[in-house]
């Protein structure tokens, strides 16, 4: 199945940088209310841009999308709700894709380990709408996961399938 473009939050940053850039001399101050509350981004342009690009944080701030994906994802597989699992699973993959461009050190760990087989796998079982497939394959997944926190120095965290229902998806 192709994976859906990436959007959202990177199509509205390049737009922002995009105008942000178009400004080539020193910036003018950002004042008052016109400025849209950004009072905060100040300097040249260079500046603006390390002090918008700082707000997007690392992998960490990946990760906590990702966790976030994955409990959904994990109940979507408990309901049998393929749809929505397929959703989450793409989603997990783009905000990986997203994190390694702002963090390339993680990239080799997140290509070899994740963002290939894993990935495609469960979009595979998922596919095939199979509950034990799905299962099996949910679990080689969340291995991958793990896999990933080990070869980065992250072995402490240690994620699995959540105990208590937290998603507002209804069965
Ligand atoms: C590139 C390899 C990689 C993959 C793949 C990966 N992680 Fe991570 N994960 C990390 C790294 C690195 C951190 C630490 C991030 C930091 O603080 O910079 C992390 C941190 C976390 C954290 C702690 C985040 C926090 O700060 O609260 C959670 C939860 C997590 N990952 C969940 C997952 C789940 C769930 C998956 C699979 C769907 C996953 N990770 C896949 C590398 C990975």
């Amino acid at each position: 199945m192709p994976r859906r473009p990436l959007v959202s939050a990177a199509v509205l940053a390049s737009a922002f940088l995009f105008l942000a850039a178009c400004d080539t001399g020193t910036p003018p101050a950002l004042e008052g209310s016109g400025a849209g509350g950004a009072e905060w981004i100040s300097g040249t342009v260079d500046e603006r841009f390390q002090q918008v690009g700082d707000q997007f944080a690392g992998f960490s701030s990946t990760m906590f999308e990702v966790a976030h994906r994955y409990r959904e994802l994990s109940w979507a597989v408990e309901d049998g709700n393929w749809e929505y699992a397929t959703y989450q699973t793409e989603k997990i993959a783009d905000a990986i894709e997203l994190g390694i461009i702002r963090r390339p050190a993680r990239g080799e760990s997140a290509e070899t380990l994740f963002l290939g087989s894993p990935v495609d796998e469960m979009l595979a079982a998922l596919e095939t709408g199979d509950a034990r497939t799905v299962s099996q394959e949910f679990q080689e997944f969340t291995a991958a996961c793990n896999q990933c926190h080990v070869a980065e120095d992250m072995a402490f965290v240690v994620v699995g399938p959540p105990e208590f229902r937290s998603t507002v998806v209804q069965p």
